[in-house]
């Protein structure tokens, strides 16, 4: 949550401050800001709302600054009111942070300060942090001593940007669980939350550790242990993304472009990972070659990367060979699992910031149990702490609601399935990968008309005020899927439900102005789907169905909107149904006038708990 970036160089600070706040408004939109140091002083300027609004107001800040620290804020303590943005000053003005995440002991800390009499004019917990480091300065050496030891004292998950004018043209920013890197160019360096901040001007970046504390000036850096304060040797290291896949590339939203993307996300995700060798197709994954084949692999994720676990559930299983549970992280992370000698945990994140799931990571790690990251985000913190980590190389995904992420996620869980199975003595699915290797050229040439339709079938059913979406088998996690999608963008109510147990109790809620999207794929199932959309039409319900085709024909189905997919494995056709449901949302979101990208209340990121 919340988007931090800093700068110091020979440049235009302001205006490379705001590039970067535009790409990380995604983490957070409610209310931004920005400081620069100025004759001694710190300038400040904030605004609720969109970055549109600080624009508005950076007036004389426009140029002639070379260093500044910025912020897009999700709110955390405090209504998004411009006294709550961020930067946040300290009481005697002698430095100023931005902030992300969230200092649990707060309360401790303001009701110390103000016994000291420091006033404080915020409801955030980061407005404490900031008179704690001023005050630990009246008592520090230095001004990254009183930085050093203000973090020590703060509990919480957390990244920090401090500018002073004490030490003009240098930033100081720490972490603890919450991102935070370093950029470094020519003459100059970047400290964001996220590589995006600063891809345009650099693509060297030198990712903090938890209890680490950075000191930047210009071209110069240094890394330091935040309560040993002795020098930490950093490398610095490359990162392929290129500028341009961050921007919209003439889509109207970041969504759709996304959206759009999967066929090459689909290839990126197959690249080098399908090899041929005299016994046929084998699976290459030597990221877990030096581990063992686990005995039952726990995975733990949120939101749709929970989604794209609990799809490839079964396959892990049918096909793998390997027994799978599935937790939301944040319910792990406060039980005890039992994780047994022979298990494995598998974290799922796009980002890999999640806070709940590194919480997961971490409590499996501590368990004794070896943990295999699987995540987008390159150098993120799941990347970083997991045993071994598989990339899926889907790109930036800017667009608050994760899309072509689960299409990679689910992808690269198949080819995990497969692989396991390999190792497990189980055959390698040559057909099925056969298929899967067809996949992107079928999802570019269907992803026009799957376009067409969602936009038909959402003008028609935009006063609808519910939705049920309801799939069985590997259907049933897309179906969960649908429903979050549409709730996330459209903010219409929309239940994801397993087909099967419609019948007891949820039933009950059908009539003709609750519709039901479904999916009726290719497999054993059908028959099954096929009654369970009886019942609802016996209720007088709608029922928009996504079929898969046979033959060149569209089985028959009592649905009042059908929509076709091509025929295939249930496998592949999951992936053309997932596209579908997404057009869906979109379709329904610009529909109703939303914001697609940036939908209230939420943030890509969920760095806080
Ligand atoms: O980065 P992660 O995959 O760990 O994020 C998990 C969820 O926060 C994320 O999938 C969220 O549910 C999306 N907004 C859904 O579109």
């Amino acid at each position: 949550m919340c988007g931090i970036v800093g700068y110091s160089g020979k440049r235009n600070a302001v205006s490379l401050i705001m590039d970067g706040l535009r790409c990380l408004e995604y983490r957070g939109y409610d209310s931004s800001g920005i400081a620069v140091c100025g004759g001694g002083q710190i300038l400040i300027r904030r605004a609720e709302g969109k970055l549109v609004n600080l624009e508005a107001r950076l007036g004389e800040l426009g140029s002639g600054f070379t260093c500044g620290i910025g912020h897009t804020r999700w709110a955390t303590h405090g209504l998004p009111e411009e006294r709550n943005a961020h930067p946040h000053c300290a009481y005697d003005g002698s430095l100023a942070i931005v902030h992300n995440g969230i200092i649990e002991n707060f309360r401790e800390i303001r009701e110390e300060l103000q016994k000291e009499g420091i006033r404080f004019t915020s409801d955030t917990d980061t407005e404490a942090l900031a008179h704690l480091i001023a005050r630990e300065r009246r008592f520090a050496g230095t001004l990254e001593d009183a930085f050093r030891s203000a973090l020590s004292k703060a509990k919480g998950a957390y990244s920090v940007v401090m500018l002073s004018p004490e030490e003009p043209g240098v930033l100081y920013g720490g972490r603890c669980s919450a991102p935070l890197l370093l950029g470094i160019g020519d003459g100059e360096c970047f400290l964001a939350s996220d590589v995006s901040a600063f891809l345009e001007s650099s693509r060297r970046v030198v990712y903090l550790n938890d209890g680490e504390i950075a000191r930047v000036h210009e071209g110069e850096w240094r890394v330091s242990d935040m309560n040993a304060g002795s020098e930490v040797h950093k490398s610095e290291e490359f990162v392929s993304w290129d500028a341009g896949a961050a921007r919209k590339n003439g889509y109207k939203h970041y969504m759709l472009k996304e959206i759009f993307e999967q066929p090459d996300v689909v290839a990126n995700c197959l690249a080098g990972r399908i090899a041929e060798g005299p016994e046929g197709r084998k699976i290459s994954l030597p990221e877990l070659d030096a581990l063992p084949v686990p005995r039952r692999l726990h995975i733990v994720a949120c939101g749709t990367s929970y989604h794209a676990g609990l799809w490839a559930q079964q396959l892990l299983e049918n096909i793998g060979g390997v027994a799978v549970d599935l937790t939301y992280a944040s319910e792990f992370r406060y039980r005890d699992p039992i994780l047994g000698p022979e298990e494995m945990t598998l974290v799922i994140s796009q980002s890999g910031e999640t806070a709940d799931t590194l919480a997961a990571m971490r409590l499996a790690s501590e368990k004794g149990c070896k943990v295999i990251g699987l995540c987008n985000v390159v150098g993120s913190s799941v990347a970083r702490e997991a045993d071994a980590v598989l990339y899926t190389q889907a790109g930036p995904e800017i667009s608050v609601a994760s899309t072509k992420a689960m299409c990679s996620q689910m992808l690269l869980l198949l080819l995990m399935a497969v692989y396991y199975g390999g190792r497990n003595g189980l055959g390698g699915r040559p057909g099925l990968l056969d298929e899967v290797l067809e996949l992107p050229g079928v999802m570019r040439s269907v992803l026009p008309g799957l376009h067409e339709r969602a936009g038909e079938i959402a003008r028609s059913y935009s006063d609808a005020s519910s939705f049920f979406f309801l799939g069985r088998g590997l259907s049933y996690a897309l179906a969960l899927e649908g429903a979050l999608k549409l709730k996330e963008i459209s903010y219409i109510h929309a239940e994801g439900y397993a087909f099967g147990e419609m019948k007891h109790g949820p039933i009950a809620l059908i009539e003709p102005a609750f519709p039901s999207f479904v999916m009726a794929f290719d497999d054993e199932l059908f028959p099954k789907v096929q009654s369970n959309i009886m019942e609802i039409r016996a209720r007088r319900g709608k029922v928009i169905a996504i079929v898969q085709e046979r033959e060149g024909e569209v089985p028959d189905l009592d649905a009042d909107e059908m929509w076709p997919i091509p025929a295939g494995h249930p496998v592949c056709a999951s992936f053309i149904a997932l596209s579908a449901m997404q057009l869906f949302s979109y379709c329904m979101a610009v529909e109703l006038g939303k914001d697609v990208d940036q939908p209230r209340n939420l943030a890509k990121s969920v760095t806080v708990e």
